[in-house]
């Protein structure tokens, strides 16, 4: 997943008032993208904890600048517009949100807050209930009856969700017991339990859908249903904790636990843990208590939210911005779980690199059911961390082990420790694999590297496309027509998978039934300069052509290094092979594996690199199908076959046909050599527009000045 910016970036002691602004647009932006992922399509992009970084960085900002709050501050507003979907329906109170603490200390100080403001000695009695992760409802009754049923949408303009809330069992249609007010708006959380959302998830697979994400997603996407069959057959329930208009309280002097159970009398489920506290301490113990229990509860929590008890003192306080002065959400650190790993799989990424993955029995852990874990690389297997010191106190990861694991921010769980009382008699130490999984060529872990790589680099079918990519790109065979998205599309109709498959397209193509000019976004022309583009190339430079294969290391100034050397292609072959076969042998190093640490510029990584990529048979075989296809100039041929070779060649002003480094890379291709400055030596100036004193000195000394299309028409176009 493309991550969001963190929210650290930039400094806020650092911050100017213009960088403060930009950077509370951008959060809020980002906050409202994920506002819509969440609240809308019921599919977050990031973890709880990350949201919540990004709305704390939005407070800190907008404390140091109050003057820049805006009235779309993620601090003003609630949730996302309600879904054009349904029907809107206008909160008659709007339905705000809650603010967050984290620390002990943050809800003492909510509490001296408001001590403050009411000008109180004591502390107030505070209710402490479960904050349960599902998604707000309100509920308008009038005389007993339900009438409208809502989401919180943006808080002041909801989902009219009637229909579907009336197949709900938590929820009563008609409400019983005594001083029922005329018109009264009900509140609380629709959720679902974790046993449910797991036997759901599994129907949703079993019939092709996708799977939720996790109970409050599964909750929220089975409540927002166009069809209320859908819904019904959904095992929705709900909690009843708050209310908005009241046209009277059933009861004088009213309070939080007394509403509590009133709700409870009228017919509602209130959640049983919720407790009457007298102090701070009261209050931290029951978050405390809570906090263990949270992992055996039938239901996700996310923190606990603290509420003053009394109604008239809630009246008193009333709000700031979205959320109540006399509420705040205690949330829970990264919720961590025990599972046991069932398998290391090792998953092989686009640039070839072994990554090792944990397959575990699956488990919720903050909210989210996890089954597999990154495990990085072989050393943290084997508990040693990226700066070479022990990880989880050196313990190594088998398969087998009950592992503890954690979601803290990130989406990707880490396994915490490894339980070893439970590790199993016969678990073994986890053997990296030493062949790649995607193609069976050997993989490879560089002296002072942790990742393992295959070097499969013509043939790995997990590293196809980006290798097609390499090849084709501007520094290697250039091949205009054949960008990112037509090797993509190529490749996955199975017309191109190996770089020969490029030169012998047109030719399958002509006894093709689809062919490719039927494909979308191609025509005549496009065709005819496709095959044109790649026909052009047939003959290559040994440079490019060393830098297209894509093994490890070698860049451009390497490939270059190389060519030099050796020359041509063959000469380059044979002393690889020779290489790479002396490296397998019996231990003695070859003469052309000497050969090739000694090139000036060439070390010992970059050699072993290529003796590796050559040691690899099936990268041997598929380079000489390629050499079927096309032809690798030598060194000299190259350069001596062209109008340009050998001359100086000097570009200036703003050129318009073609880049600097176009200019530089194809006059250089031709073997012309570039310089920057113009002199007696120089043999063509190449000037574009508002050339200066460039110009003006090849003038002086008589050098022969082209324009751009001279120079093309001398080159061949
Ligand atoms: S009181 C004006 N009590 O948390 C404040 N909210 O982050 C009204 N929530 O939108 C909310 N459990 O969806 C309250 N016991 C509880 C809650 C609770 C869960 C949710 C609710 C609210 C969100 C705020």
């Amino acid at each position: 997943m493309a991550k969001t910016a963190k929210p650290s970036a930039p400094d806020l002691a650092t911050l100017t008032k213009a960088k403060a602004k930009v950077e509370l647009m951008r959060l809020t932006l980002v906050m409202e993208a994920h506002n819509v992922a969440y609240y809308q399509n019921d599919a977050p992009k990031i973890a709880d904890a990350e949201y919540d970084a990004l709305r704390r960085r939005v407070e800190e900002i907008e404390a140091k600048f109050p003057e820049l709050v805006a009235g779309n501050s993620p601090t003003q507003t609630v949730g996302a517009a309600p879904s054009r979907a349904f029907a809107k329906v206008q909160h008659a109170v709007p339905m705000l949100s809650l603010g967050n603490a984290f620390t002990d200390e943050e809800v003492a100080e909510f509490v001296e807050r408001i001590q403050r403001f009411l000008k109180l000695d004591e502390v107030p009695a505070i209710v402490a209930e479960p904050k349960i992760d599902g998604l707000s409802l309100s509920l308008r009754y009038e005389n007993g009856e339900l009438v409208r049923a809502a989401t919180r949408g943006d808080g002041s303009t909801g989902e009219d969700v009637t229909a579907n809330v009336r197949t709900i069992g938590d929820i009563p249609t008609t409400l019983k017991g005594s001083a029922i007010p005329a018109a009264c708006e009900l509140r609380g959380e629709v959720y679902m339990l974790k046993s449910d959302f797991l036997a759901l998830n599994q129907r949703q697979v079993e019939a092709g859908e996708d799977p939720f994400a996790n109970p409050r997603n599964s909750a929220a996407g089975s409540l927002r249903q166009k069809d209320v069959a859908v819904t019904a057959s959904r095992p929705l329930k709900f909690f009843a904790y708050a209310w908005g208009e009241m046209s009277d309280y059933p009861m004088e002097e009213p309070t939080q636990h007394g509403m509590l159970d009133w709700l409870k009398k009228a017919g509602f489920t209130v959640n049983p843990l919720i407790t009457l506290c007298a102090s701070v301490e009261d209050a931290l113990t029951f978050y405390r208590k809570v906090g263990t229990e949270r992992a055996s509860l039938g239901y996700d929590i996310d923190g606990v939210v603290y509420k003053v008890d009394r109604i008239d003192w809630q009246a008193r306080l009333g709000f700031a911005g979205r959320a109540p002065r006399w509420a705040i959400a205690h949330k829970f650190a990264a919720e961590q779980a025990t599972t046991v790993l069932e398998k290391i799989d090792i998953q092989v990424g686009r640039t070839g690199a072994l990554t090792p993955v944990a397959r575990l029995t699956p488990i919720t852990v903050g909210g989210v059911v996890v089954a597999n874990a990154t495990l990085h690389n072989e050393d943290y297997i084997k508990g040693i961390g990226n700066d070479g010191q022990p990880l989880r106190d050196g313990v190594d990861i088998r398969e087998g082990d009950t592992v503890v694991i954690q979601r803290a921010g990130d989406v990707i769980p880490q396994i915490v420790s490894v339980i070893l009382d439970k590790r199993p008699a016969d678990a073994k130490p986890f053997e990296f694999p030493t062949t790649c999984p995607a193609c069976g060529s050997h993989a490879v872990r560089e002296d002072g590297e942790v990742v393992t790589r295959c070097t499969g680099a013509l043939i790995c079918p997990a590293q196809a496309v980006e290798r097609l990519r390499h090849f084709v790109s501007r520094l290697a065979f250039d091949i205009d027509g054949l960008g990112d998205k037509q090797i993509q599309e190529f490749y996955d109709d199975g017309l191109i998978m190996h770089p020969v498959d490029i030169f012998t397209l047109q030719k399958r193509d002509a006894r093709a039934t689809k062919k490719i000019i039927d494909r979308e976004g191609f025509g005549e022309v496009s065709v005819r300069n496709l095959f044109g583009a790649i026909d052009a190339r047939r003959r290559i430079e040994l440079n490019r052509f060393i830098f297209a294969l894509g093994i490890r290391h070698i860049g451009e100034g390497n490939a270059k290094l190389l060519a030099r050397h050796y020359g041509s292609l063959d000469a380059f072959r044979t002393a690889m092979l020779a290489a790479a076969a002396g490296e397998q042998g019996s231990g003695n190093i070859s003469e052309a594996y000497q050969d090739l640490n000694n090139i000036g510029g060439v070390g010992k990584i970059v050699a072993d690199a290529v003796v590796e990529f050559f040691a690899e048979q099936r990268n041997v075989e598929a380079l000489g199908e390629l050499l079927d296809e096309i032809e690798v100039l030598d060194v000299e041929q190259a350069k001596s076959d062209t109008a340009v070779a050998g001359k100086t060649v000097v570009f200036t002003g703003s050129l318009t046909k073609f880049t600097r480094d176009e200019a530089k890379a194809r006059a250089e291709r031709l073997g012309a050599k570039v310089a920057g400055s113009v002199s007696k030596k120089t043999d063509y100036v190449v000037a574009g527009e508002d050339a200066g004193s460039k110009l003006k000195k090849a003038r002086d000394l008589g050098v022969n000045v082209l324009t751009e299309d001279e120079w093309l028409a001398l080159i061949g176009g």
